[in-house]
């Protein structure tokens, strides 16, 4: 059964005083991070936890799924009282409880939604399943004012979209990656570079460290090639970058004679010169989504707005090389501060709130389904293949070194 919020709170007996106050307990488990967040309606985030798996995972060069459950399953109620504890809330003041079911690992995503059944049972509260996409395109606007419609830039370690978003829960999908993330790019152009052998990249995920060393590198040194440059669509595809690394690493470790555990003198404008790869790859494709939504009316005209979020977009380098584009573009730029835009338990319970600000329906039983592959919103990736629109590679200059 289906209610909107406002019945459902005169059903569960909250007065409207109450109603002033509601605050969301939001879990997050759909890969290898488990997060908690208490957030009330005003936005005010009363309490977060997060517990990362980074570090095993980093040891066995990937996430493993069955670990990844099973880390979550082992840390999942601590997360969840620690954020609650700090938020000075307990369970039963909870309006709701908001939790990731989709897409995502099934093991890890199993986790969250039992455990959140489990609380929401106890306590008889309703269950908001978030779309964990959606809930990463949205989490920009904890922190600004973002009115629909706008354009969202998605990039992590699972995925790389770019959308069309015209509501909470209204997404139309431009493109996305056909082969391989960005982040899972950076994580094996890393491992390949082996910069874990040097003390200070030990504990980074892989695109920390690519970051990390292209600090005062040159981002034209290392002619990383275009990629789908013929195709007029807004689809990504990293596996160009993937293989350019792979057999330039080998020729310089050969050029200068590299111990087997050593790291090519010239990393430092090889990491600089890979992000500045990904920053025209994303700006082509993000300029060619504007004109399409234009041309369509899907966005208004002189009110272009870009939201970047997802794992790859703490990265400074590729931040400043979009916001520099938006200002070209005469476009608004948005991104959550680096924390928010990994995984995390605030997105979520974000998610929830914004879903009950905007009085969406939820249901009131418990029965929230896994959909591990969901996809996000309305693919019209086929309309933008053909407008063919023709956008030119873009040149991206930046002058200051943003990586420090
Ligand atoms: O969104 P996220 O936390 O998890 C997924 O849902 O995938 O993204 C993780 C990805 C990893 O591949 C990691 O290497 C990448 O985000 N990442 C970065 C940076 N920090 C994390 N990539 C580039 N620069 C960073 N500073
Ligand atoms: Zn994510």
């Amino acid at each position: 059964m289906k209610l909107s919020f406002l019945k459902l709170s005169q059903r569960l007996g909250l007065s409207f005083t109450r109603l002033s106050h509601r605050a969301i307990l939001g879990i997050e488990t759909s890969c290898d991070d488990t997060g908690a967040a208490v957030i009330d309606e005003s936005g005010t985030v009363l309490g977060e936890e997060l517990n990362s798996q980074m570090k095993i995972h980093l040891e066995n060069g990937g996430v493993i799924p069955h670990l990844a459950a099973y880390y979550h399953r082992a840390c999942i109620e601590d997360v969840v009282s620690s954020a609650l504890r700090k938020s000075g809330l307990n369970l039963q003041d909870m309006f709701a409880i908001a939790v990731t079911n989709k897409p995502g690992l099934k093991g890890s995503l199993a986790v969250g939604v039992e455990y959140a059944k489990h609380l929401a049972k106890m306590v008889e509260k309703p269950l908001i399943p978030i779309h964990h996409m959606e809930a990463h395109a949205l989490m920009a606007r904890l922190h600004n004012n973002i009115p629909f419609p706008f354009l969202v830039l998605l990039a992590s370690g699972g995925h790389c979209q770019i959308a069309l978003v015209k509501g909470i829960e209204e997404f139309y999908l431009l493109g996305s990656s056909q082969h391989n993330s960005p982040g899972e790019v950076l994580d094996k152009i890393a491992r390949r570079l082996k910069l874990q052998n040097l003390p200070e990249y030990y504990e980074m995920s892989g695109g920390q460290a690519i970051e990390s060393m292209a600090s005062g590198g040159d981002p034209k040194a290392y002619p990383f090639p275009h990629t789908m440059t013929h195709y007029r669509d807004c689809n990504f595809s990293f596996s160009g970058f993937s293989s350019y690394a792979t057999s330039t690493i080998e020729e310089e470790e050969e050029r200068f004679n590299v111990p087997a555990d050593g790291v090519i003198p010239t990393a430092k404008d090889f990491c600089a010169s890979l992000l500045h790869g990904y920053a025209i790859h994303m700006i082509h494709r993000i300029h060619r989504a504007f004109i399409f939504c234009e041309n369509e009316n899907y966005l208004p005209k002189n009110e272009r707005k870009l939201v970047f979020s997802g794992g790859v977009a703490c990265n400074s380098y590729i931040r400043t090389a979009l916001k520099q584009m938006c200002s070209d573009l005469k476009s608004e730029f948005f991104a959550p501060p680096p924390r928010l835009c990994t995984d995390n338990g605030v997105m979520i319970a974000w998610n929830g709130i914004e879903k009950l600000k905007s009085n969406a329906s939820i249901s009131t039983d418990l029965d929230v389904k896994l959909d591990p592959d969901c996809p996000l919103g309305i693919d019209i990736g086929e309309s933008v293949k053909k407008a063919a629109i023709k956008i030119k590679i873009p040149k991206v200059n930046i002058s200051e070194d943003v990586t420090t």
